[in-house]
């Protein structure tokens, strides 16, 4: 069942996820050669409750930390550790919080210092990819048509996309119905209505789309070992016009 959220609950989500977009720019703003990726997560985790807010990830289904740090090959689900990040990786930030009983999700894949031109090319194709899904997220299309727009794009860059893990409808739960997967032939599953919440999310592979999971049964690698880029929004479908992105950045660059 798709529960569908009243203007009044969207302003909640939207609340829930600017704590999410602006913890994840402190964030961001955090991450350089030298730092480890559990100072990441403590840093996210005080960001948030000094804004009254609540780690969303820490304890759901076990996970032990607030932030999700995914570093090169890492594809999503990284557990922040003693690992220090150096020039030239790049690393995934996904972060969840919650307000008034309401989620907001959102990530973003950011370099370490200098990177390679491909590799900056496989970060933007993925957050183009994630806005070429929103701008599909208007009454009258359905589920897959932001599916279809995402594989589209990453393919024909010459990318795959991820297929083991999946967008989703968020409310008063981090994970509601619908699935939102990043690939599929437009015209199928849910019409979009106006009050749905989701949260969009794309994984995007450099070479094959296999991965697998790590031993510590959280991390998602790819299995060839190529770089992987993730980027996602908290979006409200609206009753005319463009989604709502509730997780925008300020600073986020959008991308052409
Ligand atoms: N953004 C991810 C998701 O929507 C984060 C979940 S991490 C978890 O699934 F630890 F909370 F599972
Ligand atoms: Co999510």
């Amino acid at each position: 069942m798709i529960i569908l959220k009243t203007p009044a609950e969207i302003e909640i989500m939207a609340q829930a996820s600017r704590v999410v977009a602006e913890v994840l720019q402190v964030v961001e703003r955090a991450v350089s050669p030298g730092i480890s990726t559990e100072e990441l997560d403590q840093i996210a985790e005080k960001e948030i409750r000094a804004r009254g807010a609540i780690p969303a990830f820490k304890g759901y289904r076990n996970y032990p930390k607030t932030l999700c740090v995914s570093v090169n090959e890492q594809v999503v689900h990284g557990i922040p550790s003693k690992r220090k990040l150096k020039e030239g990786d790049i690393v995934g930030l996904d972060l969840g919080a919650i307000v008034g009983g309401f989620y907001g999700d959102s990530a973003v894949t950011v370099a370490v210092g200098r990177v390679s031109e491909d590799v900056l090319r496989l970060i933007k194709v993925t957050e183009q990819a994630l806005y070429l899904g929103i701008e599909q997220a208007v009454v009258g299309n359905r589920i897959s048509d932001i599916s279809h727009a995402v594989q589209r794009h990453v393919e024909s860059a010459g990318y795959s996309v991820v297929t083991e893990f999946v967008g989703h409808g968020i409310g008063r739960q981090l994970h509601e119905e619908p699935q939102v997967p990043n690939y599929g032939k437009p015209g199928q599953g849910p019409r979009l209505q106006s009050g749905m919440v989701l949260a969009i999310e794309p994984m995007v592979n450099m070479g094959g789309s296999a991965v697998r999971i790590l031993d510590d049964r959280w991390t998602a690698v790819t299995v060839d070992g190529s770089l992987s880029a993730h980027f996602e929004h908290t979006i409200a479908v609206q009753p005319n016009g463009p989604a709502k992105i509730l997780s925008w950045r300020p600073e986020a660059v959008a991308c052409s």
